[in-house]
């Protein structure tokens, strides 16, 4: 079987971008997306960026941190978040917003009662509020390199502290790697459809330095993170 194109983005369609999935697909899907950010340590860079802010001193006082998760499926993200800041004493709010509706069912569903996170339903390009800080993880290339452009500068105009976009290098070992790994786990037959396909519409370093130059965003970080993730970030001067 000949290699695909990893010099470019792929265009293929994921097939949980397809509105018309049921809820009970879509959120079997997320919980089996939970596993795989587990399995692969994909909440790591988000907590070193979080950490990093609270040490850059850009953690406001007498109040609470604000968060939005873009594109927050499972919200195991934020969860994971709430707990981190609980141990450290800090004050968080946390809101997960995603598209689609299924998303935030599953993600109510998933978290316990009484913890400081809302679960909204809009495309991101709605979502009107300027939080401390913008993140993501596993969202970005579900975007178009258009829709991209439009995202950072999105990011940057809202985001008060600092934001992170943390996703896929596009890498052919990554691809093969994550074929293998979610065949053998058996992972949710949308996982082992569109994981592939992820990979191959997610990002070289070059990607995002042209979508930076574009947006106009000046002062961002690119850096690869193991194994196989890319991210995107930049702290504001407090
Ligand atoms: C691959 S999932 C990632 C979920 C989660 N962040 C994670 O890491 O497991 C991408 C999510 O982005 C959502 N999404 C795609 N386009 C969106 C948009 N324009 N606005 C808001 N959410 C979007 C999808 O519905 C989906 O739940």
């Amino acid at each position: 079987m000949a290699l695909p194109d990893f010099s470019r983005r792929a265009e293929t369609l994921e097939w949980m971008d397809d509105d018309s999935v049921d809820l009970e697909t879509f959120r079997d899907c997320l919980k089996d997306l939970a596993k795989v950010n587990a399995a692969t340590l994909a909440h790591r860079p988000t907590l070193a960026f979080l950490d990093d802010l609270h040490g850059a001193g850009l953690w406001p006082s007498g109040r609470a941190l604000t968060v939005l998760d873009v594109g927050s499926g499972y919200g195991d993200g934020l969860r994971l978040i709430d707990r981190w800041a609980e141990r450290r004493g800090l004050a968080v709010s946390l809101t997960g917003l995603d598209r689609n509706p299924w998303a935030a069912h599953a993600a109510r569903a998933a978290t316990p009662a009484g913890r400081p996170i809302v679960w909204a339903t809009c495309d991101l390009f709605d979502y009107e509020g300027s939080p401390d800080v913008i993140l993501s993880s596993l969202f970005t290339h579900h975007l178009d390199d258009d829709q991209l452009v439009r995202f950072l500068a999105f990011m940057d105009r809202k985001a008060k502290a600092g934001w992170l976009a943390n996703d896929l290098l596009r890498h052919p070992f990554a691809w093969g790697g994550f074929a293998l790994l979610s065949t053998v786990m058996q992972w949710h037959r949308f996982v082992r459809h569109d994981g592939p396909i992820s990979i191959r519409r997610s990002f070289a370093p070059a990607d995002w330095r042209a979508y930076l130059a574009r947006a106009g965003v000046e002062g961002a970080s690119i850096r690869r993170r193991f194994p196989f993730r890319l991210c995107v970030s930049k702290t504001m001067a407090p």
